[in-house]
């Protein structure tokens, strides 16, 4: 009796203030501890598009992910915006023979998969939000993002007014935002004044890919993309990855240009730079980018039993929003559309 009684005396030796666990201990209190909750309007999905219409197939380094043509993939996004699919991002991926030139001229063929994907999906999905990312990468013999000097180097003007050029041709077909991603100084300006003399500017949303690094982690994605670089690396345009002030002035930079959103890429191995772009930028959206060689990891380390796929993707994903993300550009995107209920 003597013992029983003495459970219920207060401890004089615990601090009160250090028993967090009540906080916690039902489902529903510990989702009432995080500051945001992944929700499906916060995903944008990509989408690889050939310019082989009826194309369907399958990526071997990015599981899961196809590369379609444009009549293959409107009953895929079908699927997609039936289980609440609100955002896409578009890349196009011409594999015709001899397509490829300098100037990236395909870019914006308006017989190209990206223009013609527009307007597809704008048909057919009224409500569904369309980006195109912005790049010459997909669409240059040489595989660089911009326009060369004889040295190999880039070709700052040209580049920038071929890639505002490319931007203003996917906003006048209809897309809803262009997210360049070439890492050429001063894009956004041209960009922004582009739209602004083609009567669009009001409309279409211009999400830089501000603070991009150059790394180890894009290779699934120039595998589906067929992007690259023939010689040479992206170093000299890219940031490095140990680069953080750079990043904080690319960041701040672009908002001045005129950047309406910013996307911090990669994400799991920048957190740091979500955060930081979160304080700088913080009347903007933040988004995320879990770029291609993240998903395929993650898909590699499931699949050795290291760990359970969904919760490696669900951890990863709460990480960026607690990192000060708004937006997430993922190959998880048609999972997420499963596993979210809003
Ligand atoms: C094009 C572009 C790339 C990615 C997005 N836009 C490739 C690159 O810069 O080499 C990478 C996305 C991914 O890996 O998922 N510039
Ligand atoms: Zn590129």
């Amino acid at each position: 009796m003597v013992a029983h009684k003495a459970e219920f005396l207060p401890s004089t030796t615990s601090d009160i203030s250090s028993v967090l666990q009540g906080g916690y201990n039902h489902p529903l209190s510990r989702e009432w501890q995080q500051e945001r909750q992944l929700t499906k309007n916060m995903f944008i999905f990509p989408l690889f598009i050939t310019d082989n219409a009826d194309e369907e197939s399958p990526i071997p380094s990015l599981p899961n992910i196809k590369r379609y043509g444009v009549n293959k993939m409107i009953p895929y996004v079908k699927t997609l915006v039936e289980k609440g699919l609100r955002a896409v991002i578009l890349f196009g991926v011409p594999l015709k023979e001899g397509v490829k030139d300098e100037v990236g001229t395909a870019a914006d063929d308006p017989e190209g998969p990206v223009i013609q994907s527009i307007k597809a999906l704008r048909k057919n999905f009224p409500d569904l939000f369309i980006m195109c990312d912005v790049c010459l990468c997909e669409y240059t013999n040489h595989g660089h993002c911009g326009i060369l000097n004889e040295d190999g180097s880039l070709k700052r003007e040209p580049s920038v007014q071929r890639i505002a050029a490319v931007a203003v041709n996917y906003a006048k077909a209809g897309a809803h935002s262009v997210a360049p991603s070439d890492m050429m100084d001063g894009r956004i300006k041209d960009i922004k004044i582009g739209l602004m003399n083609a009567g669009l500017a009001h409309k279409c949303l211009v999400m830089s890919y501000a603070a991009k690094f150059s790394g180890n982690l894009y290779g699934p994605f120039r595998d589906a993309a067929g992007s690259a670089p023939s010689h040479g690396d992206r170093k000299a345009y890219q940031l490095p990855p140990g680069g953080s002030g750079l990043a904080r002035r690319a960041l701040k930079r672009d908002m001045e240009e005129g950047a309406d959103a910013v996307i911090v890429k990669p994400s799991t191995f920048y957190l740091d730079i979500v955060s930081d772009a979160a304080r700088l930028c913080r009347d903007y959206p933040i988004c995320a980018y879990h770029v291609s060689g993240e998903y395929a990891m993650l898909h590699a380390a499931a699949e050795k039993g290291i760990a359970d796929l969904k919760g490696l993707a669900f951890e990863s994903h709460q990480g960026f929003l607690r990192a000060g993300a708004r937006l997430i550009i993922s190959y998880f995107t048609p999972e997420f559309l499963e596993w979210l209920e809003v």
